[in-house]
């Protein structure tokens, strides 16, 4: 299906990916198409293994051989300088490439067999919180995909982090399931497009993502807050910046009469596997409000938590 231009999807350990033919250009377009995804959003190619990262990148500097070598197969996507079989349409015109060998026997399976780099973002129409099932892809992309392969949920349930491999450290560009402090442990200090940029480099930073068709509202961790900020969203005039309506919770305690229990989580690892699927089960509880205790941000509760921030607008 991939070599006839058609679209796959697929599940990693992070989420499933929506694949095309990396060099087929008009399947890469469907792709786009298929999620609404703005043209100037680039796409990760995926690898079947980090010795195919030469066919894609114009050359591999030693950053990017100790990063692959250290996370691959793994969550961490690698920007480097293109190189020229990477159609523009992949690249969202510009001159780099994003790339990571996914660590799940299905993707693995499924890019040995097609003998080909394969271009997958996210599989959600664009702006929708991310698929962590075989079930969300459907939701969102039934009739736009021609085959979805199920391997049940995904692992971590944030998506890779993006890092820009060209220079002598690492430059985080999108955080995720591989967490600063195991990058700094490889690679010495890493850093952060935030921490010194006005404006930041991964395009699809940019965008309102994230967003379930209910209102997201982010509770300190811990002792009560959660819950006591959900009993306030559904007392009548009690939080008029909640409205009042249904209200809904993730967190670590049971909710509050009058509260719907979406999800309920013991850590930030936790959180991280269910908070996509949390989002779309609000919208199928049919709260108006869904009340997300936070984590710390550290360790993956910091991909967690701009996810969330996202979610929230
Ligand atoms: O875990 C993941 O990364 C999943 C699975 C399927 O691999 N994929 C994923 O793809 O999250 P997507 O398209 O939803 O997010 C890709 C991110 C976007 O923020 C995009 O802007 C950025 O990577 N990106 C892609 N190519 C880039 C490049 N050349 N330079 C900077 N950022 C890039
Ligand atoms: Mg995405």
């Amino acid at each position: 299906m991939l070599r006839d231009g058609g679209l796959v999807a697929f599940p990693t350990e992070t989420v499933y990916g929506l694949g095309a033919d990396a060099l087929h250009e008009a399947a890469v377009r469907r792709v786009f198409l298929a999620k609404g995804r703005p043209a100037d959003n680039p796409l990760i190619v995926h690898l079947a293994s980090a010795a195919d990262l030469g066919a894609v990148a114009s050359s591999v500097p030693p950053l990017a051989a100790r990063l692959a070598g250290a996370f691959w197969p793994g969550a961490l996507t690698l920007v480097l300088d293109a190189g020229p079989r990477v159609p523009a349409v992949v690249r969202g015109g510009l001159a780099t490439v994003a790339a990571r060998v996914p660590d799940h026997p299905v993707a693995l399976a499924l890019l040995d067999a097609a003998q080909t780099p394969v271009a997958a973002p996210s599989a959600n129409s664009s702006g929708r919180p991310s698929p962590t099932t075989a079930g969300h892809v459907v939701d969102d992309l039934d009739g736009a995909v021609d085959i979805v392969l199920d391997g049940g949920p995904c692992a971590l349930g944030v998506e890779s982090t993006v890092v820009d491999a060209r220079g002598s450290a690492p430059l985080v560009l999108r955080d995720g399931a591989v967490t600063r402090e195991a990058l700094e442990a490889v690679a010495g200090g890493a850093t952060s497009w935030a921490d010194h940029a006005a404006a930041p480099p991964s395009p699809g930073v940019r965008y309102r993502h994230y967003r379930p068709r209910c209102r997201v509202v982010i509770a300190p961790a811990g002792q009560g807050a959660a819950v006591a900020a959900a009993r306030a969203a559904a007392t009548p005039g009690g939080r008029p910046s909640a409205g009042d309506g249904r209200v809904g919770l993730v967190g670590t305690e049971a909710p509050p009469p009058g509260v719907v229990e979406i999800a309920r989580y013991h850590d930030a690892a936790e959180l991280a596997r269910l908070l996509y699927g949390a989002l779309r089960a609000a919208e199928e509880a049919a709260v108006d409000v869904v009340v997300v205790e936070g984590v710390a941000d550290e360790g993956i509760g910091r991909a967690v938590m701009d996810r969330l921030r996202r979610a929230a607008g």
